[in-house]
Formats: structure tokens, C-alpha cells, sequence
């Protein structure tokens, strides 16, 4: 029987964060022997927001490349490649963009949303309006069964399904309708508590060095009530104890929320325990990063290949889409 076809990517609107590790490539990484995986960097989908200065653009593709590396993706299971040297994505972006209807796409919640939270771009764009149908070109083209996102990515499904069912409705069956892949994975908060994102300013990233991350850890928020190392504290309303829950044992989190409620332990002593699981978790990370970033012919190989894999797989697709919609004789 043959695999399902697994289709994600991720925007290289920034560097990694150790969010992005937990929340998207840890799970790439675990799926890549049950099902046929396609990974890319998104760097389209990073100009609809970030269109007016790209200066950082390819320094942020390299570092999602090296990372996805360095987390475990492997080239010879996992197709890698990056989404602008696909250029059928934009072919099938034109022609799906003939037939959706524009209250579909005004009504996406992230639409309106983005718009008023960010304040120092203009996103009222065609480009940004795309977004969605876009994202629906990149998972159709490969015919994807499954997309891997998280929650907030939903109603970008949901779209792609409803364009899937509507091209097949007026030119005859040539999509699948994707499902989401959703997978629990414990919520990362940033080092002030908040969701860890790189607008707060609040990240981990997973090309700080060692030193960077001890000194971030260190000068985190705790309990605003602990104030006095005698002081007891309630290690839900520290940040720190959340990404406890992330990377530290079960015996770890107990101990140091004890120690917390008691005044057992000095928040010192509980971030110690913290910045040693991260050490365990990153420090394999950080020599593969190394290990590639030295190696920058590599790197355009893997990328170069995995690139020239999909736009078979995405040349085949277009055929049946052109046929479909009487382009082809
Ligand atoms: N919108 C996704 C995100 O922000 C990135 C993305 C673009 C994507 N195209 C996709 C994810 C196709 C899955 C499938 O995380």
C-alpha cells in the first residue's frame, strides 16, 4: 500500500525559536518514516507580510534549512525544498485564484486579525489577501492528504477543502480533500510568559549560543509575589515552571515545584535545573547547525535536490489541473 502523502512548511519570517522545535519540527521529524513528507520553507508566503524589506530574507531560509537539518530531517526520507523554485505553486496559485470566490477569503479570521495587530506594515495587499489560496496551491499541488499544523492553521485547511471540492465540482475530480495532522504538543511560552514569538521579543532561538540562552533563562520572569528568596511561591504563575512542563522530567517538575511553594529552592537553583535540560535538548541541535553551516555547497545540494524532487511531483499535478480546465488539447 502506498504511504499518504504528509505536505507542511513554515515561514522564514525570522529565525527558529525552540517553539517552532517543539511545535512543528520535533513532529516532522517523527512522521518522516510513515508517510510520504514534503517540508518547505515558505519564502513566498514570508513577502505577503514582509514584502517591503527583504535584506533578511535569505539569511532566514538558510536558517530554517539548517535547523530543519539539525532537528533530525533527513533528505532521503523527507522531500525538502523551498517554495520559490517551484514556480507551478504560483501557476496553480493563478489559476485556482480564477474561481474563489473573494468573500471566502475575506472571511479567514487570521485576515482581519493580522491586519490590526500589525501596525508598522501595510497588509492590505493582494498579495496578503492571497494568503490562504496560496497556501491551498502549495497543498494541492502535491495532492497532500495530510498537512501537520497547528491549530491556528485551520481554517487555512478548510479553505483548501473547499477549493479542492470546487475546481473538482466544475472540471472533474483531480483533488484530494487535505486533514489537518494535529498532534498535542505542550504550549512554549517565551521568557515573559507570554506565547514565545518573535514579535514580543520574547525568544529562545535555536541559534543562540550557549552563553545567550543560560543569560535569557537566568534573567526570566518567575512569581511577581516571590520576591524574597524565603518568600513561598506558586509555580503556575511562573513562566519558568511552564517550559518545566516542557522539557523536564516528571520527577524534575515536582521537585522544583515544591521546592517553590515551600521556598525549598531559590528560583535560581529551579532555572539551573531548566537551562540543564535545555543544554541536553540543544546541544546535539547547535553541533549539527555548525556542522551544515560550514558546509554551504551541502547545504544548496539538499535544497537544490529536494527542490528538483517536488517539481517533478509538481509539474505531474499541473498537467492534470491544465488538462482538467481545458488548457491542454
Ligand atoms: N501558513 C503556515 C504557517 O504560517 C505556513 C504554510 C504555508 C503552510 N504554506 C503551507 C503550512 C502549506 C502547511 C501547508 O505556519
Amino acid at each position: 500500500m502506498s504511504k499518504k502523502i504528509v505536505l507542511s512548511g513554515i515561514q522564514p519570517s525570522g529565525k527558529l525559536h525552540i517553539g517552532n522545535l517543539i511545535g512543528a519540527l520535533q513532529n516532522w521529524v517523527r512522521i518522516q518514516d510513515d508517510y510520504e513528507c514534503n517540508y518547505f520553507i515558505a519564502d513566498w508566503h514570508a513577502l505577503t507580510s514582509q514584502y517591503a524589506d527583504t535584506s533578511e530574507l535569505k539569511e532566514y531560509v538558510k536558517d530554517v534549512l539548517v535547523n530543519c537539518l539539525a532537528a533530525g530531517l533527513d533528505p532521503e526520507k523527507s522531500t525538502i525544498f523551498q517554495q520559490s523554485r517551484i514556480p507551478e505553486h504560483a501557476e496553480l496559485h493563478t489559476l485556482l485564484s480564477m474561481m474563489t470566490p473573494l468573500g471566502w477569503l475575506e472571511r479567514v479570521p487570521s485576515y482581519k486579525e493580522k491586519q490590526l495587530e500589525v501596525k508598522d506594515k501595510d497588509l492590505n495587499t493582494y498579495g496578503f489577501l492571497g494568503y490562504p489560496l496560496l497556501q491551498s496551491a502549495d497543498i494541492m499541488i502535491y495532492r497532500a492528504h495530510l498537512v501537520p499544523v497547528g491549530v491556528d492553521q485551520l481554517p487555512h485547511l478548510e479553505i483548501t477543502r473547499e477549493v479542492a471540492r470546487r475546481f473538482n465540482n466544475f472540471y472533474g475530480e483531480v483533488f484530494p480533500e487535505c486533514d489537518g495532522l494535529l498532534t498535542k504538543f505542550p504550549k512554549v511560552v517565551g521568557t515573559d510568559g507570554r506565547k514565545m514569538s518573535k514579535t514580543y521579543g520574547n525568544c529562545i532561538f535555536l541559534s543562540d549560543s550557549s552563553k545567550e540562552m543560560e543569560q535569557k533563562v537566568r534573567t526570566m520572569t518567575t512569581d511577581p509575589q516571590r520576591i524574597k528568596r524565603t518568600d513561598k511561591g506558586d509555580p503556575e504563575l511562573s513562566p519558568v515552571f511552564q517550559l518545566h512542563k516542557v522539557f523536564s522530567s516528571k520527577e524534575e517538575q515536582d521537585e522544583v515545584a515544591e521546592g517553590c511553594r515551600t521556598a525549598g529552592i531559590g528560583c535560581i537553583d529551579c532555572k539551573k535545573v531548566l537551562i540543564k535540560n535545555l543544554l541536553t535538548l540543544l546541544e546535539p541541535i547547535w553541533e549539527k547547525r555548525e556542522s551544515f553551516l560550514n558546509k554551504p555547497d551541502l547545504l544548496e545540494d539538499i535544497i537544490s535536490a529536494g527542490s528538483n524532487k517536488a517539481r517533478e511531483k509538481a509539474i505531474a499535478t499541473m498537467e492534470l489541473a491544465r488538462q482538467a480546465m481545458g488548457l491542454k488539447n
